[in-house]
């Protein structure tokens, strides 16, 4: 089986995540920050180190946990934006529309959305038209789940401090992939995957905060502080962390962090090689690619002419062994700007765990579909 879905979960873990798992489902069993027993101190101490390791990762100033990147998106926007004006663009996954259509529907908060002028990548110029005197929030995907497109980030932030306008980036496909400095790139608030590009497991996610960003609570509950009141607690990161915390996986994220700090130069070269390598090879036969040749991120879409995406996802499976993504991807606005509404797109997507000969097995078989389509 050759699994080329990573942007949906990267598959294989890598060992130091998997043994961090089971380190967390032997000693830190306890649950954090409840009591003031030595073993919940024990277990809340190393979350305190993950959320440090997270935060520094990215130079933000406070990571809050989430049960993922939808739920960190979720409370960056609903935790955020009370009335006003958002802007987001055609690349948003569904985790940022609808939320913005909820708020829009029963609240009447006004959202536009940017459409991407250049092939392949989404600038300032883009956004600046959009901006209102009322624009509360402005949110960035950095790298479509799609097809790769990449937004200039360090751009749109430095503009958007100019204007003081707060800036969210979903970093769901970058993290890991794309080191960022929230304070260098002017981000007010991201929010990270850790299944996807920092091999860890799947059910949990992040928000980083930089600087002064006030956002309410969307969950409420036991934070195991200020047991009496019945108002949610002001101090951070527990205000918007009710419940218990997904403790294994948070640790697992912590080496997952690890894995890729230690890794970063060569996860990026394979991300380049493979996607440069596929890409080369596809352009020579009569299929249609939807990436840019400069985007390189891991991230490919294209389509066989005469084929549903699904159905041509189910062959690759099915014949061919090679794990996929057809159909749509949870991002209706850019299924529309790159006129894949009536067939969605195939979305082939790598990890560090790859090889080029899995991509020449995937070429290969795509030459084969095409052979048989013509007979
Ligand atoms: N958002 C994930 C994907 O792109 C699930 O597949």
């Amino acid at each position: 089986m050759i699994y080329f879905d990573n942007s949906a979960s990267t598959f294989i873990k890598p060992k130091q995540v998997q043994k961090a798992m089971l380190d967390a489902l032997s000693f830190f069993t306890a649950n954090p920050g409840r009591s003031g027993h030595r073993e919940a101190i024990k277990t809340a101490m190393e979350i305190e180190k993950v959320r440090d390791k997270v935060s520094a990762h990215v130079n933000g100033d406070i990571t809050i946990f989430t049960g993922g990147c939808t739920h960190a998106l979720n409370l960056g926007i609903l935790g955020y934006v009370k009335s006003g004006h958002v802007v987001c663009t055609e690349n948003e996954h569904n985790s940022v529309l609808r939320p913005l259509q909820f708020l829009h529907d029963k609240y009447g908060v006004d959202f536009d959305i940017v459409k991407q002028t250049k092939k392949g990548s989404l600038s300032f110029d883009d956004i600046k038209q959009y901006l209102r005197p009322d624009t509360k929030l402005v949110i960035t995907n950095h790298i479509s789940n799609v097809n790769g497109d990449v937004a200039n980030i360090s751009d749109i932030g430095k503009n958007l401090k100019e204007r003081k306008i707060t800036y969210l980036v979903d970093g769901a496909q970058g993290g890991g992939h794309f080191k960022y400095d929230m304070k260098e790139m002017n981000i007010d608030m991201l929010a990270l995957a850790p299944h996807k590009g920092f091999y860890s497991p799947q059910g949990v996610g992040c928000l980083v905060i930089n600087g002064d960003i006030n956002l309410d609570p969307i969950l409420f509950g036991g934070t195991g502080t200020n047991s009496l009141e019945l108002y949610q607690p002001l101090s951070l990161p527990e205000r918007l962390e009710s419940g218990t915390l997904n403790t294994p996986n948070i640790i697992a994220f912590g080496a997952g962090i690890d894995f890729v700090e230690e890794n970063f130069i060569e996860i990026n070269e394979k991300m380049d090689d493979l996607t440069t390598f596929l890409h080369y090879e596809l352009s020579k036969l009569p299929v249609q690619i939807y990436t840019s040749t400069e985007n390189t991120n891991g991230v490919f879409a294209f389509n066989i002419e005469g084929f549903n995406s699904s159905d041509l996802a189910t062959i690759l499976n099915d014949k061919y062994g090679i794990c996929v993504r057809g159909g749509y991807h949870c991002a209706p606005k850019k299924h529309e700007a790159l006129g894949t509404i009536e067939n969605g797109l195939v979305r082939v997507s790598f990890s560090y765990f790859n090889t080029l000969q899995e991509v020449e097995r995937l070429i290969l078989a795509v030459k084969h579909i095409l052979i048989k389509n013509k007979n």
